[in-house]
């Protein structure tokens, strides 16, 4: 008994070697055609991506296409998620809209969950509410932020 327990031990010791290394093999895979399927229209930040599909429309067409496709309007929480985005809006040389806006509560601005941000990266003397309004943000070509009326036309950049 003694003999065969260890044999079956040593089995399963081979099974999960192998298993490991298959497992590392589909991760090698698994990352490069993630690479693969976001070249050009999207970036990977961590466990986050960013895809774009050349859509133009307001915000609420923006929000709902996202939400379509199982994801939401992007909302970069850090400097490197806001470079990505950036990445997107200088590639495409379009503004895009944030899951952001300050619909409820004028001055507040809040991600699609109702949270209050907790990053920002707006344009000195933004966000102005010009004309009072101005309920969405957008993202220039350098990164930075404009609070800008939810009926514009923009380009969608959904994040998963
Ligand atoms: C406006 C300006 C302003 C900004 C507004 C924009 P416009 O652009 O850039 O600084 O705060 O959100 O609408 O209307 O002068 O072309
Ligand atoms: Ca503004």
């Amino acid at each position: 008994k003694g003999d065969s327990g260890l044999t079956e031990v040593n089995l399963l010791k081979r099974q999960v070697s192998v298993l490991e290394g298959q497992l590392k093999a589909l991760e090698s895979s698994f990352s490069k055609y993630k690479k693969v399927i976001v070249f050009p229209n999207g970036r990977i930040v961590g466990e986050k991506i960013f895809m774009t599909s050349g859509y133009e429309g307001n915000f609420d067409a923006l929000k709902q296409k996202c939400l379509q496709a199982g994801g939401q309007l992007a909302s970069p929480r850090n400097a490197a998620e806001n470079a990505a985005v950036q990445q997107i809006v200088t590639s495409y040389n379009k503004a895009v809209f944030l899951g952001i806006n300050d619909i409820q509560t004028e001055g507040q601005f809040k991600y699609l969950n109702g949270q209050n941000i907790a990053y920002s990266n707006w344009q000195t003397g933004e966000p102005n509410n010009d004309n009072g309004v101005e309920d969405c943000v957008e993202v220039y070509s350098s990164g930075k932020w404009n609070d800008k009326a939810c009926g514009e036309r923009r380009l969608i950049l959904c994040e998963f």
